[in-house]
């Protein structure tokens, strides 16, 4: 979860690496740093902590680097050795002719230091990376051609990496590469790009060329070069990126994740287009390969993923369940990985990711398609390397999600999994054309509701300020709303460090309610339903106990107003719809008590958006 920038070019080189490693601190922002060839010389800037540290570094050679067009550069999460400048990327060879920036983990990195440490070389980080940068340097010198150095070096490197390489006996030459770890080539008119992810490169050209596993390419000016593992050069898959730079700015909110939640009306109607013309009409997944046959030889279903999207995979279980009668179980990445799991060939597995690269859920797909299942993709990421895994695809279409707080992407991947098992009932015939029929009129209102939840926050602002000085909180829900509990508090948590926690308000008696006093909130999304009155008692237990009370809500009911605090009153909706409905006014709840204490909402502390270490 770092992010790697590079170009060269006719351009002054510095501030399109700063710019590009703005665009990518969304991966990571415990420290960043440059490469830049200057002359004869590649001069390398670091410094930790946010980017404009970097800036501050590199102010005063502003002029001295003003003809400078070739350069790499890098912001980091860090995994191996602290967040501190001797750790930052760029990384030199020990005589620091040769620079380097990777994405990933190098996981034999511990053997390859020793063997390089009794060969002389001198270490100075506690990284992985830094042995990337003398392995190269090594080959380097006994092939004198960077290209084939990298091409050497990286077929003794284990785990993954995006690598971009430079040399002093280059004058504007790049070589990057990469294997499990996203890295795309922006192409231009006499100039090129190597970056982790499209934001980088956007503002300058929408074309693009993706790197596959082991394949490296060489970027002058002139031209780019690209060759595979066995040194041959191979075609060059350029290709015109569906993406608007407009994504890219905050227009007029204070954070990217508050414009995010607004977008979310568009959003819905956006994953409706092409999909659901009409509720009497069917459902169209043109990239969804599951027909009746496949369906009926389906023994059970499987959702992998981690973070928001395993809680959208635990509403996606109802869903499925309700409308087609099959067998789902939802399980985080991690820990699918590494179990004997009962997959095979008919099983449906279901991967949900906003990025699409997530390191455990691209290890958790391919040990799935390995066993011979049909492994259908969920992402907002059409161009990441888990669509590429996919036999299946639902892209969500939400367009670039900037804040590392996922909210409009969840919202959309809940409308997936509403498509997926209305469309699945379809071919299986599970539910009745009349029901099918409401159900889809009940999806098509979704957007006007939402709309009426963000045309009306100052309830939201004011619970927000009574609350947000409280150092923990419990959100309880059940049925279909018990993963809004469970990503109501990861919001709070992620957002305002918060020691929030969802619990099915059955589990509160089973022991969390020893918690509850006067200090401490209690949140009940009580949404009308099959299980409302049941949550209602749940809610007087807690009070019982003089838990401060919050209830969000769909009722009316005038008893509510003993009980709670606080009440958050939403649009009427079908209990199954009401996950998306739910979900608004705890991300507004979340944002406005951290923004209220003055947190960096769109890059918490410790986070990054796209986790592609496992
Ligand atoms: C969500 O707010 C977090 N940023 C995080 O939990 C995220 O959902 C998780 O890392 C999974 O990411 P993915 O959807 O890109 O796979």
């Amino acid at each position: 979860m770092c992010g790697i920038v590079g170009y060269t070019g006719g351009k002054s080189v510095v501030d399109i690496l700063i710019d590009g490693l703005r665009q990518l601190e969304y991966r990571g922002y415990d420290s960043s740093g440059v490469a830049v060839k200057c002359g004869e010389d590649i001069k390398v800037y670091k410094a930790e902590g946010k980017l404009e540290n970097l800036c501050k570094v590199l102010s005063p050679y502003k002029d001295e680097l003003k003809t400078a067009t070739c350069g790499i550069g890098h912001i980091r999460w860090a995994t191996h050795g602290a967040p501190t400048v001797l750790n930052a990327h760029p990384h030199t060879c020990t005589c620091g002719r040769l620079a380097l920036v990777h994405n990933g983990i190098i996981e034999n990195y511990k053997e390859i230091r020793e063997k390089l440490e009794k060969e002389g070389c001198t270490f100075r980080s506690q990284t992985d990376t830094e042995v990337a940068a003398h392995l190269v340097a090594k080959k380097y010198a006994q092939t004198k051609d960077l290209t084939e150095a990298v091409r050497l070096a990286t077929k003794e490197l284990e785990g993954a990496y995006a690598l971009c390489v430079m040399h002093n006996d280059y004058k504007n030459t790049i070589v990057a590469t990469k294997r499990n770890a996203p890295l795309l080539v922006g192409v231009g008119d006499g100039e090129f790009f190597a970056a982790s992810d499209v934001p980088a490169i956007i503002k300058y050209t929408n074309r693009a060329m993706y790197l596959n596993d082991n394949e490296i390419v060489t970027l002058t000016p002139e031209k780019m070069v690209l060759i595979n593992s066995d040194g041959k050069e191979i075609p060059q898959k350029i290709e015109t990126l569906p993406w608007e730079p407009v994504a890219l700015s905050k227009r007029g909110y204070k954070h990217f994740m508050l414009k995010e939640i607004h977008e979310q009306p568009d959003v819905i109607r956006n994953i409706l287009v092409g999909k659901l013309h009409a509720p009497d009409e069917p459902i169209v997944l043109n990239e969804v390969k599951l027909n009746k046959d496949t369906l009926k030889n389906l023994n059970r279903i499987q959702i992998i993923a981690c973070g928001t999207s395993l809680h959208a995979a635990m509403v996606g279980k109802y869903l499925i369940e309700n409308f087609c009668g099959i067998a789902v179980d939802v399980e985080a990445s991690s820990e699918y990985i590494y179990r004997k799991t009962v997959t095979d060939s008919h099983t449906l597995v279901i991967g949900v990711s906003q990025s699409g690269e997530t390191a455990d859920t691209l290890t958790a797909i391919r040990q799935a398609k390995e066993k011979g299942s049909h492994a259908l993709i969920i992402t907002n990421r059409p161009d990441s390397a888990m669509a590429r895994l996919a036999d299946s695809l639902i892209p969500v279409n939400a367009g670039i999600e900037v804040s590392v707080a996922a909210t409009k992407s969840y919202t959309a991947q809940l409308m997936a999994f509403y498509l997926l098992a209305l469309y699945m009932a379809e071919v299986k015939n599970s539910v009745d054309k009349s029901t099918l029929t409401s159900l889809k009129s009940e999806l098509m209102l979704l957007p006007q509701k939402v709309e009426r939840i963000l045309a009306h926050t100052e309830n939201i602002q004011k619970c927000a300020r009574a609350y947000a000085s409280t150092k923990d909180f419990i959100y309880i829900a059940r049925g279909i709303n018990f993963p809004t509990a469970l990503e109501g508090a990861l919001k709070l948590k992620e957002i305002s460090y918060i020691n929030a926690t969802g619990y099915p308000a059955g589990e509160l008696k089973h022991g969390p309610i020893a918690m509850l006093d006067e200090t401490m909130p209690v949140l009940s999304i009580l949404m009308r339903g099959c299980v409302y009155e049941k949550l209602l008692s749940n809610s007087e237990e807690a009070k019982a106990r003089n838990a401060r009370m919050i209830a969000l809500t769909n009722s009316d009911d005038e008893k509510l107003d003993d009980l709670f605090d606080y009440i958050i009153r939403v649009p009427e909706v079908q209990e199954l719809f009401s996950p998306v409905i739910a979900m608004v006014p705890l991300q507004l709840l979340a944002y406005y008590i951290a923004e209220f204490l003055g947190k960096d909402v769109d890059q918490p502390r410790n986070l990054a958006k796209s986790v592609t270490v496992e």
